[in-house]
């Protein structure tokens, strides 16, 4: 049933969130979320980490380097780069990854007519030739190069194998088969990845050469594709954390893996994935985007173990596998009815931490314990889910230029909300300001906007309780985007049982990561003394 060519079964997981998925308009990652990030997938268990594209930017490249030097172990995940078919592109890419214990070369072209007549103006025969000369450099770089004809779901199959044979011919050690476009239906590309396999010279059974598939979702095809391709012979995925990427996204990892994991018998093939990872770097990834995940997502979501009508709670309590393929736990979702509450010490939250998967000692630990308290005042039981949530909102922060001291709000039927601001610069001056706006977290945008002076545009604002309650920890994820550049936007997460003061806190963490890349400079307070800040204009 497998079809597979290869004497193993084992699926590779290549993650590509830090590269695709960074380029989902309004990811952007400073350089220690990506490395944050990739720790995770390491924990993850994937077997490739593309950790960016150094040739796009000396802070990418800065970026992949870390990730190489700090994550690219002999025992971790082989840490690739991807480079245009240049030249230019392929050194620093190798610069990029050299470090690494085990590294990788990425390189593409387009060979479909559309982007070969449109985008690079270059004949048949020309793209062949780029791809002889970009994947021998890359071959002589580095043991492990991978080539990737882009667009080849709309690629000529003839084509297409003349590619993948030159490729191999010249090294290529990996062959990525992308449908860029998300373009083609599940048995369209079983049979694709099928004939290739058989009909590239090179590259076939005991070649050594692995099959990729790199599928995007713009009709919702991407997983189903992914598996089809699998069950062809592909043996690597091309995936990403939540399925962020380009416009619908890429494959989401979890999907697959879960796939491959829950039909055994079907799929017939393994992955290395410790599937209980795969929430926590959900979260982490979400979080760091300030992309949230749809309730309704596969896996992931938050109602994807949820069971609301009647018949199927009964059908659930009287055994779990009346209604549910996989458990919560299988993913890392925690089930455990054990709750801490206001009694609870520090050895019991840091035993209840440790078993959700965070060492936390020292410091960190006080901070989380003295959120826990005031938590557990608030609202007597503290669940895994609200622990989980405490530490986003400590830890999963950019790095703070701007911080927030206080905020105070009055809003109801009596009178205009107003919001007071009190925020902290790099170099501990404080600055005071107050504001009203048509609601309470309006005025409180407004109050830091008085301060922070960094001009932007709010283009998302989710909010959602974190339990079930009154008390409840409440959610907010944001996105924020420089005036006119709505495609580089600025996530930001914040949790607190008090909504306005998570809202506050969303939106700082998205400034302060906007403000991170756009620099400082021009954003700095023009010097509001808190003794002057409350002016009769902003009241
Ligand atoms: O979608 C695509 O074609 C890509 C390639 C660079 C592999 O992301
Ligand atoms: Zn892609």
């Amino acid at each position: 049933m497998s079809g597979s060519i290869y004497d193993d079964n084992l699926v590779r997981v290549f993650d590509t969130t830090l590269r695709d998925g960074e380029q989902s308009p309004g990811a952007t990652l400073s350089s220690a979320e990506k490395l944050e990030i990739a720790r995770q997938l390491a924990r993850l268990g994937v077997d490739i980490i593309e950790a960016g594209f150094p040739a796009a930017s000396p802070d990418d490249l800065a970026a992949v380097q870390r990730i190489a030097r700090e994550v690219g172990t002999p025992d971790g995940p082989v840490i690739a780069g991807l480079a245009r078919a240049v030249e230019g592109d392929i050194r620093t890419c190798w610069e990029g990854v050299k470090d690494a214990a085990k590294p990788r070369i990425h390189t593409f072209l387009g060979t479909s007519d559309i982007h070969l007549k449109y985008q690079t103006g270059l004949t048949r025969q020309q793209a062949l030739e780029v791809i002889r000369k970009s994947v021998t450099l890359a071959r002589e770089l580095c043991e492990d190069v991978e080539f990737s004809p882009m667009d080849a779901g709309r690629t000529d199959p003839a084509f297409l194998v003349e590619v993948c044979a030159l490729a191999v011919e010249c090294g290529a050690t990996t062959l990525n088969i992308p449908d860029t476009v998300g373009y083609v239906t599940p048995q369209e590309w079983g049979e694709l990845i099928a004939n290739l396999i058989a009909e590239t010279p090179g590259a076939g059974r005991g070649s050594g050469v692995i099959w990729s598939v790199h599928c995007h979702n713009d009709l919702g095809l991407a997983t189903a594709n992914t598996l089809a391709g699998v069950m062809a012979g592909a043996r690597q995925v091309e995936v990403t954390i939540n399925g962020i990427g380009e416009r619908a996204g890429n494959t989401s990892l979890e999907e697959v893996v879960m796939a491959i994991h829950t039909r055994p018998q079907f799929y017939d093939v393994r992955t290395n994935i410790n599937t209980r990872e795969i929430m926590k770097a959900s979260r982490l990834v979400s979080n760091y985007t300030g992309m949230s995940v749809q309730p309704n997502k596969a896996i992931v979501g938050a109602n994807a173990f949820a069971h609301e009508a009647g018949i199927h709670q009964d059908g659930v309590l009287k055994n779990s596998s009346t209604y549910e393929i996989m458990t919560p736990e299988s993913v890392g979702l925690s089930q455990s009815r054990l709750v801490l509450g206001k009694h609870s010490g520090r050895h019991a939250l840091k035993a209840r931490l440790k078993e959700l998967g965070y060492n936390i000692e020292g410091d960190a630990l006080n901070q989380v314990f003295a959120r826990f308290k005031d938590l557990a005042d608030a609202k007597k039981t503290v669940t895994d889910a609200d622990l989980e949530a405490l530490i986003a909102d400590e830890f999963h922060r950019p790095e703070e230029i701007f911080s927030l001291v206080d905020i105070q709000v009055t809003c109801g039927t009596m009178g205009m909300p107003t919001a007071t601001a009190k925020l902290r610069n790099a170099e501990g001056e404080e600055f005071v300001y107050a504001a009203v706006g048509a609601g309470p977290v309006d005025a409180c945008y407004k109050a830091i906007d008085a301060i922070i002076k960094a001009p932007n545009t709010l283009i998302e604002y989710s909010v959602h309780s974190v339990t079930e309650g009154i008390d409840a920890l409440g959610e907010v994820t944001v996105r924020i985007a420089p005036p006119g550049e709505e495609r580089r936007s600025f996530g930001g997460y914040g949790a607190d049982s008090d909504i306005v003061v998570a809202s506050v806190k969303a939106y700082m963490a998205a400034l302060n990561r906007m403000i991170a890349v756009l620099g400082y400079g021009e954003l700095k307070p023009e010097g509001e003394a808190a003794t002057v800040a409350v002016t009769s204009a902003s009241v």
